[in-house]
């Protein structure tokens, strides 16, 4: 069978819509709240996929989830110094560190080894 233009497109949206719903259950209720939290907080540095955008910002696709929670909250507590991040961190609720970090750590990242 020979698939139209139109039609390999039609199949390449409903990959990509369901794709988009095998991400959901991870962040449930939430999903909407988290990825707002993420496009008005993060978005400018660290892009939506976690690629930093600003040099001098790090990645975090991928990222340990545990670790994300430890770095913000050390931000947020002043304990980890950035003039940046402690002014972003500020205003951080637990539950709201919980979702950012869940959103960063749960971006496939896929690594090459040096040959
Ligand atoms: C204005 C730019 C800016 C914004 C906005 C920003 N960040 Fe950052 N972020 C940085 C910079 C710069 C660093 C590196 C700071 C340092 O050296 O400690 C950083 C570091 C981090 C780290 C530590 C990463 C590591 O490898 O240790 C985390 C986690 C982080 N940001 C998460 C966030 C989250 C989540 C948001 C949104 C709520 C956010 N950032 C918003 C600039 C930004």
């Amino acid at each position: 069978m020979r698939i139209s233009k139109r039609g390999s497109f039609g199949l390449t949206l409903l990959l990509a819509i369901s794709a988009g719903f095998m991400l959901e259950p991870a962040f449930a209720a939430d999903a909407g709240a988290t990825r707002h939290l993420v496009q008005t907080l993060c978005q400018n540095c660290h892009g939506m996929d976690g690629v930093s955008v600003l040099p001098g910002a790090p990645n975090l696709s991928g990222q340990q989830k545990e670790y994300l929670i430890q770095q913000l909250r050390a931000y947020r507590a002043g304990s980890r110094q950035d003039a940046q991040m402690n002014v972003v961190a500020k205003g951080l609720s637990d539950a709201d560190i919980e979702h950012l970090a869940d959103w960063y750590s749960s971006i496939k990242v896929s690594v090459e080894m040096p040959k």
